[in-house]
């Protein structure tokens, strides 16, 4: 969601603020702002629009912007539309002091409600501005920033990460933390406050991840935290491994690019050293202590959000079919409300490539609180799903700065595979069946790599389709959430609706629509089911839908049923998702290339979702 810088140093901080901005837009991008404090008085800056907008009008004030304290801030709008005057940071009352926040006051109307019967005005309609004009008040009793913040956060519900700045005491920042990450980045003689690594990496790799309910009060020469309740708390400094060129763009034109190019690398990566393909058997060190816990189950849950989601319906297929555990998956956002019957020999997976999902970290919270087995699907390390549950996999697959998700997606996928084969052995299954079935997955990379060698006819179906304003995507068993995948990968980023449906259920409702202009991707891998999807595109074809077929390399049958077919490697059922989703990632990415779009920062849309 939104993005947070903080720097406190020796240094010009104006363009560190305004890198890390750069990198952390992907986190939301309607608004921007910067506040610093020089010479005992505020510099704030904000605009609607980018960070170039904001960069732009910073370099127009022609150098005169520039000290050695501030903080910046990216917007993705709840509170309020995406404009000047709600872009952060806010002021207090007084102007004395600035707040910069991402998450929600929950009760902000209430607080507001108070604040203007006692003569408070407000300049915009955000519940980060009611916080700040809080704060003030709190500063008002107490005359001392730190007391003021913990006495306000004391006062809301909801969730926030946020930094506070003041003129009153021009040597700290304040940062607090509940529900919204928050990290401090340690250096020498300058320190940080982010809301992902990122946005700090270049400067320092040594970071304090907060817990919720800590308050860091951060000084050119180190930080103390404390809770609200203002006691102690000692914190770790740990290293963060992040790579630069991991969160550049290497040349290629958009994130996305790239970052379903990397697939070869990262799949390899989620399997590193965990499959032992002689063996037919997989260690992950993550879960060796619940190995108890997963075989003893009832059943596994899986929850998550958006595409992370779809990787749970596959993994529904991989878990059962063969793994042989019942498996339910949910929405996190439905899970989370639903009071669901859980018990404690049931295991819950969260997915989530951010780990910071609200929707799917309340899930976890949810389940932990009826003593189920909580455990990760993570990729980024140290988020807060990771440090909640129980245990899990990481995915490894390093920064996924695109909106869109993709390499995440397969590394989901990868891991899912991973574990699957883990219990089945676990449970039962022969050395030699262990064998063929990783050796199935570690021949995943050389087939991403043949599909994205060989994107020509991939380009000619995304210009032919790039006006059209609907689109259809059919998929059975496995393939069914890959068809639901490839539809929102298409409405993400260019803006055209499109449905996913299991192909067999298509003639209850979605045939209706179709008509000699409606393209229909239908995923049709040679497969047990294989004969009655064709019958399918058979349907599709009787009324005149122009039919995109995503096929095996071996198959002669399709060619003469689909106007265009994409050619995929053979993969064995429940793997091949991982193969097949491919294409329908670089046709969404072509179609919205070839339509002008924002690639990597679709409209409405944010990288990392923590609120609910
Ligand atoms: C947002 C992103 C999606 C992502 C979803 C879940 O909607 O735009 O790409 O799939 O959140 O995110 P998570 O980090 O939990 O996987």
């Amino acid at each position: 969601m939104c993005g947070i810088i903080g720097y406190i140093g020796e240094k010009n901080c104006v363009p560190i603020l305004l890198e890390g901005l750069r990198r952390l837009e992907y986190r939301g991008y309607d608004s921007a702002g910067i506040a610093l404090i020089k010479d005992g008085r505020f510099h704030i800056q904000k605009k609607a629009g980018k960070v170039s907008d904001l960069a732009e009008a910073i370099r127009l004030l022609d150098g005169t912007f520039t000290a050695t304290l501030g903080m910046g801030h990216t917007r993705w709008a709840t509170h309020g539309e995406p404009n000047d005057a709600n872009a952060h940071p806010h002021w207090d009352a007084t102007k004395k002091i600035a707040v910069i926040h991402n998450g929600i006051i929950e009760n902000y109307a209430a607080i507001r409600t108070k604040l203007v019967r006692d003569g408070h005005t407000f300049t915009g309609k955000t519940d980060t501005e009611v916080l700040a004009h809080l704060i003030g008040v709190m500063y008002e009793e107490s005359k001392d920033l730190t007391t003021a913040v913990r006495h306000a956060l004391a006062e809301v519900e909801g969730t926030y990460g946020l930094v506070v700045l003041s003129v009153h005491e021009p040597d700290k920042m304040i940062a607090a933390r509940k529900g919204s990450p928050l990290i401090l980045g340690v250096g020498e003689g300058e320190n940080f406050v982010a809301s992902d690594a990122s946005a700090i990496v270049d400067h320092t790799r040594n970071v304090v991840y907060l817990d919720d309910g800590e308050i860091a009060v951060v000084t050119r020469e180190g930080f103390r935290t404390v809770t609200i309740d203002d006691v102690s708390v000692t914190k770790q400094v740990q290293e963060v491994t992040l790579e630069l060129s991991q969160i550049e763009r290497g040349g290629y034109e958009h994130f996305m690019l790239k970052e379903i190019n990397e697939q070869p690398e990262t799949i390899t990566n989620a399997m590193r050293g965990r499959l032992l393909v002689d063996q037919g058997n997989v260690v992950l060190g993550g879960l060796r202590h619940v190995m108890d816990k997963l075989l003893c189950a009832r059943r596994f849950v899986i929850t998550a959000c958006g595409t992370s989601w779809h990787a749970g319906l596959v993994g529904k297929y991989m878990f059962e079919q063969i793994a042989k555990m019942p498996t339910e998956v949910e929405y996190a956002s439905e899970f989370r409300y639903r009071n669901p019957i859980i018990r404690s020999d049931d295991v819950v997976f969260l997915i989530s490539q951010s780990g910071e999902t609200a929707d799917t970290l309340a899930a976890a919270r949810e389940a932990k609180a009826k003593h189920a087995t909580v455990l990760g699907i993570v990729n980024v390390v140290g988020s807060s799903i990771a440090r909640e549950s129980h245990g899990g996999v990481y995915i490894h697959a390093g920064p996924e700065i695109g909106v869109a998700s993709t390499k995440a997606f397969t590394s989901q996928l990868t891991v899912l595979a991973l574990i699957t084969l883990m219990l089945a052995r676990a449970r039962g299954m022969s050395e030699a069946d262990g064998r063929v079935l990783a050796e199935e997955i570690a021949s995943l990379p050389d087939k991403v790599r043949a599909i994205l060698r060989n994107t020509e006819t991939i380009k000619a179906i995304a210009h032919e389709f790039k006006d059209t304003p609907t689109a259809l995507y059919l998929g059975r068993g496995a393939n069914f959430p890959v068809a639901l995948e490839g539809a929102l990968k298409l409405k993400e980023i260019s803006y055209i609706h499109a449905e996913g449906y299991p192909a067999a259920e298509m003639k209850h409702g979605p045939i209706a629509l179709i008509d000699e202009a409606m393209p229909v991707v239908v995923v049709v891998p040679k497969d047990a089911i294989y004969e009655k999807v064709m019958s399918n595109i058979q349907e599709v074809r009787a009324r005149k839908g122009r039919i995109i077929a995503v096929a095996n390399e071996d198959d002669d049958e399709i060619e003469g049923l689909a106007e265009f077919v994409i050619r995929v490697p053979r993969t064995y059922g429940f793997f091949g998702p991982i193969i097949n989703v491919i294409p329908l990632q670089l046709l969404a990415y072509y179609i919205a290339v070839a339509r002008g779009t924002n690639v990597d920062q679709p409209r409405n849309l944010a990288k990392s979702v923590t609120v609910e």
